[in-house]
Parts: C-alpha cells; sequence; structure tokens
C-alpha cells in the first residue's frame, strides 16, 4: 500500500473514492465535507437531512458521484457523537475507509482529515494513525489458500491524505512511522497465524535471525545444549516432550545502540503449540493453541518496529520458544524441575507451562541488568475469563511501571487492566515438597500465574501482560481482521518510545542545569 500527502482541493482530484468522515448531531457541517458538497449540489446535506445517514459510530454510506467530483465514488463513513472523538475513532475510521473501498473494488481512495478542533491529535499523529488503521485493516493471510484466489477482492493500492490545514510534513513523518510498525505488526500476524507444524521453534528462531539481519540487530539463537549448559531446567522440562522431534530454541534479540545504558528488556512467550502436555487439553478448540506464542512473536514484532525507528534507547527481546507435547520423555505431573536460578518448581498440571519457560527466560534476563522488564504472555484461561477480548491482563511489582505500562496501551488502544498481585495469593501456590507448584487451582487462575513469575522477576522492575483473551480475534474489528491481532507489538513501541523521551528529557535537564 503506498500513501501520499497533498495539498490540492480533496473535491476536485481524480480518485476512485473520497471518503468523507461525518459527526453526528453537528447543526454546521465541517470545513471539508462543506467544499465536497458544494461541488455535489448539496447531495450530502439532503442525506443527512432525509435521516437515512446520521453520521452515527460504525454507520457507511458509498453513493457514485457521476463526474461532479474528482472521485468516482464518495464514501460517507459515520464518526459518532464529535464529544467522543479519540485517536482511535480516526485509525479505525482508516479501517473501515479501505474496507468500504475494497467492497467497491476501488484502488485510489483519498480522504480528508478531522478538523483539528475536533482532535488534540497533532498532524504527525493522524497520519501515524492512518497508516496503522488502513495497513492493518487491509491484512489478509492468504498463503495456504490455493482456490479462487482471483474472486478475492483487490486491495486497495494507493491512500491520499488531503493535508487541509495541517503541515504535509508532519503527516508524512507521522505515515512513515505508522508503516513500519504496521509492517512490524504484520509480521507478527504472519507468525502467529502459521499453523505449527510449519512454525516450530526453530523456524521461530530464523524468523527472528531474518528480522534481526534485516534490522541490523543482533540475533544469538540457543541450542537445547546450550539451555542445558545454562541450567535452564524449567524451560527444557516443558521441552522434553518433543526433545528429539522439535528441539527447543531460546531467542535473543540485542537492539543496543548506547553502550553502557542499562535496556528495556522485553520476554515473550513462545509456546509454539500447546497440547497441554501429559495434562492433554480436551480436542474441541485444541487448534487454537497454535497461537500460543503470540506473546514472543509480538516481541520479534517490536524489536522490528524499535530498530527500524531507530529510537535512542537500549531493548532487549528474550523468546523461549518450545512446543508443550506429550511423549515417552514428556515431563510428568509431581515432577520437580530446578530453574536456572536454583529455585525448584512442582509440576502439578503440565498445561501450566508458560510460566515454566517465563521463568527461566526471566531469570536470563537479570543478567542485563535491566531497567524494566516486561513480559507478554498467552499464559492463562482464566484471564480471558476474567477480561473477555477487549482488556488485556497487567499485573508487576512495580505502579509506576505498570502505569506507564496501562498509559503506552491507552495510546496504542490495546488497553490494560490491572489485577492484584496480593502477598496472600502466594498461598495457593506453596509447595510441600519444592519451593513452588506452577498451579494454584481454578481460583484466580491469572493472578496466581502471575505470582510464580513474580517469585522469578524477583527484584527486577517487572510487569506482566496476560494476552490470552486479546492476541486471537474471533468476529473481526475494524482494523484487526479475524485471526492474529498482533497485540502488543504497538503497545511496546509505545512505551520504548516513552522510555526514550523520559532518557532525552534526563538529558537536556542535566545539559541546561
Ligand atoms: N496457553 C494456555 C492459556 C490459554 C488459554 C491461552 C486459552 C489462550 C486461550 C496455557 O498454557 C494454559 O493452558 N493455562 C492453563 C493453566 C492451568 C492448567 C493452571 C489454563 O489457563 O487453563
Ligand atoms: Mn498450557
Ligand atoms: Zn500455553
Amino acid at each position: 500500500m503506498n500513501f501520499e500527502v497533498k495539498t490540492t482541493q480533496a473535491e476536485s482530484e481524480k480518485l476512485d473514492a473520497l471518503v468523507l468522515g461525518i459527526f453526528e448531531g453537528e447543526p454546521e457541517p465541517a470545513a471539508d465535507v462543506k467544499a465536497v458538497d458544494s461541488a455535489l449540489g448539496g447531495t450530502i446535506a439532503e442525506i443527512l437531512a432525509g435521516g437515512s445517514f446520521t453520521g452515527k459510530a460504525g454507520s457507511s454510506l458509498s453513493l457514485p458521484t457521476s463526474g461532479r467530483l474528482g472521485a468516482r465514488w464518495l464514501i460517507l463513513l459515520g464518526l459518532g457523537k464529535p464529544a467522543d472523538f479519540k485517536l482511535e475513532n480516526w485509525r479505525q475510521m482508516a479501517g473501515r475507509a479501505v474496507a468500504a473501498a475494497r467492497d467497491l473494488k476501488l484502488k485510489i481512495v483519498g480522504t480528508t482529515l478531522p478538523d483539528p478542533h475536533r482532535l488534540e491529535a497533532g498532524g504527525q499523529a493522524l497520519g501515524q494513525a492512518l497508516a496503522e488503521g488502513a495497513i492493518l485493516g487491509s491484512y489478509s493471510f492468504e498463503v495456504y489458500k490455493t482456490e479462487n484466489k482471483d474472486e478475492a477482492p483487490p486491495r486497495v493500492e494507493s491512500v491520499v491524505a488531503f493535508a487541509g490545514p495541517y503541515a504535509a510534513d508532519d503527516l508524512r513523518r507521522g505515515i512513515a512511522d505508522g508503516e513500519t510498525i504496521s509492517a512490524s505488526v504484520c509480521l507478527t500476524r504472519d507468525m502467529v497465524q502459521a499453523p505449527a507444524k510449519d512454525l516450530t521453534p526453530t523456524v521461530l528462531a530464523a524468523r527472528a535471525a531474518d528480522m534481526a539481519r534485516e534490522a541490523g540487530i543482533k540475533c544469538e539463537i540457543l541450542t537445547e545444549k546450550e539451555a542445558a549448559d545454562l541450567k535452564m531446567g524449567a524451560f527444557l522440562g516443558v521441552a522434553k516432550g518433543s526433545l528429539e522431534a522439535q528441539p527447543p530454541r531460546f531467542v535473543v534479540l540485542e537492539y543496543m545502540p548506547h553502550k553502557g545504558e542499562k535496556p528495556l528488556v522485553f520476554v515473550g512467550k513462545g509456546i509454539t503449540f500447546d497440547t497441554g502436555g501429559i495434562s492433554i487439553k480436551p480436542a474441541d478448540g485444541m487448534e487454537k493453541m497454535k497461537y500460543d506464542m503470540a506473546g514472543g512473536a509480538a516481541v520479534v514484532g517490536a524489536m522490528r518496529a524499535i530498530a527500524l525507528l531507530k529510537l535512542p534507547i537500549n531493548v532487549v527481546g528474550l523468546v523461549p520458544a518450545t512446543e508443550n507435547m506429550p511423549g515417552g520423555n514428556a515431563i510428568h505431573p509431581g515432577d520437580i524441575l530446578t530453574a536456572m536460578n536454583g529455585k525448584t518448581i512442582e509440576v502439578i498440571n503440565t498445561d501450566a507451562e508458560g510460566r515454566l519457560i517465563l521463568a527461566d527466560a526471566l531469570a536470563y534476563a537479570e543478567k542485563y541488568d535491566p531497567e524494566i522488564v516486561v513480559d507478554l504472555a498467552t499464559l492463562t484461561g482464566a484471564c480471558v475469563i476474567a477480561l473477555g477480548h477487549q482488556a488485556i491482563g497487567i499485573f508487576g511489582n512495580n505502579q509506576d511501571l505498570i502505569d506507564r505500562v496501562k498509559a503506552a496501551g491507552d495510546r496504542a488502544w490495546e488497553r490494560c487492566w490491572q489485577l492484584p498481585l496480593w502477598e496472600e495469593y502466594n498461598e495457593q501456590i506453596k509447595s510441600d515438597i519444592a519451593d513452588m507448584k506452577n498451579s494454584g487451582g481454578r481460583a484466580a487462575g491469572a493472578i496466581t500465574a502471575a505470582a510464580m513469575l513474580a517469585k522469578f522477576a524477583g527484584k527486577l522492575t517487572w510487569a506482566h501482560l496476560d494476552i490470552a483473551g486479546t492476541a486471537w480475534e474471533e468476529k473481526g474489528r475494524p482494523y484487526a481482521p479475524k485471526g492474529a491481532t498482533g497485540v502488543g507489538v504497538r503497545l511496546l513501541v509505545e512505551l520504548a518510545k516513552d522510555y526514550a523521551a523520559q532518557k532525552a528529557g534526563k538529558a537536556t535537564a542535566a545539559a541546561t542545569a
């Protein structure tokens, strides 16, 4: 998809379609709508007066222009009440615009921009959200389709933004960032979408290495041998069920442009398939467990975006990748595993494997003396029960970090909701014969999983994001078609931007002191 910013008049530009956002219940139409409507001879005013299209959020109306505009089609998209309008509504509008154009088999789509007094965001933020909505909204995963290829609707090829009151350069800068970030989200989606047979731990590691080469960052892939030398007994315990057939990999990505500074460390769960192991899952819905590496894939995507955006901050990505399979060598319920920091874990349920591999990854993170550690994991079904598909569950041991992650999630519209990690929950994971159990039973399942991770985060400044409910979209949303969402990538980019900006602020403060 290609983007262009023009300072010409939207009504006269030659396009397949012109998209106009229409607010609900506005007595006076916005300037862009007025200009287009006067070229049309008042059709929009007539439609609005008729009441069949009112600008209600999510509504749309497409009409041919019969040569009265430069564009062949006019697409009206309802933006809802002006008081409720946020940057996210604009991002969604971009997604809906490309979908509406695609339905009409149109390739070149233009759009005006929301009035500056309707939205506090500047041109750069608008440009970024436009690119994100349009690119993420037109994503589809076609790798395995062979039939009716030519029947698939053509993609929108070109999006033209009419700058209006905004500086064209601000818009262009934002669009460029949005393109980089969205391509990274699509990389994550492609990995999550791929079946477990084709996205094994080895392939996941190879994709991370390819990304690292493209983005010019360091990638180290630890094999089962190296993990054994590091005494990663919890990670290797999970891997035992398929050690020969499909060996595990531990991916280390380093983007360290500032030597000597503490990095942010991002950790992602990379279970390429979760059968449950010996505590095997029911057959119904098990096919979905290919997405149990969504946290790991989000870390790979975020590292790509952060490196290509050249954010002035050190970031490390860690992805423990393995299958969780039953087999003659698989661990048994009752087995006791020793993680690389020496702590012992009694395995009550082999299906609580995510916390086992993250235990070793968090212990490994210590060697970086990190500024912060954030892990992302499709960790618990309990989180889906608690928060459904709208919110990421967030936990941690430092409220400042949690608040900053939540704020980053709000900006990216990958929103987080905090659950408590009170000391008392540790009761549920006490073991009679080891340092802890890997399952605390059904009650507060998302919390007791986080409580186990907290023991491995130790003194690190740490937050945990449970993305079990948000990594897969069942129905399809404006810029998240059915399937893998790539959740986490945009949140982590926002978080890295925040820490980079804070560092720059400190540096200027020091220079002016
Ligand atoms: N990968 C699953 C969690 C999950 C469930 C992710 C549904 C996405 C959708 C995880 O490994 C798991 O199996 N957790 C168990 C833990 C239990 C055995 C303590 C769960 O949530 O049931
Ligand atoms: Mn499991
Ligand atoms: Zn799992």
